[in-house]
């Protein structure tokens, strides 16, 4: 199947638990699922975990897509995350505003 990123992606709204359709094959293509579910903690945390810790801080969406892209140590435990520098740069964008956005998930 092929998945058209919709136009508007570039300004996207606040992500709702159906963007979640939308943004579980960009986790899976992008290796992300190795390492993380959305509410459980694998190897890193839960993507609900995380969008709690910074439901509080302006500009969540590029902290996290510079951390996404760049790796993290320290923030939670001592098993760091690897940089993604060969993942798709619109998809981790999705991912961050996703995240950012509280990481709804569909009931
Ligand atoms: C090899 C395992 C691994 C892979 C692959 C991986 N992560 Fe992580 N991720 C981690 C670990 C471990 C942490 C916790 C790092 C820390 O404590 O700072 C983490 C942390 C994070 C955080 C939280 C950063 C913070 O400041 O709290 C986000 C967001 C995240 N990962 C998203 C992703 C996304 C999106 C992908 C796919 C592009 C991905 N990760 C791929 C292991 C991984």
């Amino acid at each position: 199947m092929i998945l058209a990123i919709p136009v508007q992606a570039q300004t996207p709204a606040k992500p709702s638990p159906s963007t979640y359709a939308s943004v579980e094959p960009l986790l899976s293509r992008n290796g992300c699922t190795t390492c993380h579910a959305p509410a459980k903690k694998v190897v890193g945390p839960s993507f609900k975990d995380v969008a709690r810790k910074y439901s509080q801080i302006d500009g969540a969406g590029g902290v996290l897509l510079a951390k996404i892209r760049g790796g993290s140590s320290g923030a939670w435990g001592s098993v760091p995350m690897p940089p993604n520098s060969q993942a798709n740069e619109q998809d981790l964008r999705l991912i961050a505003q996703w995240i950012a956005g509280g990481a709804p998930l569909p009931e």
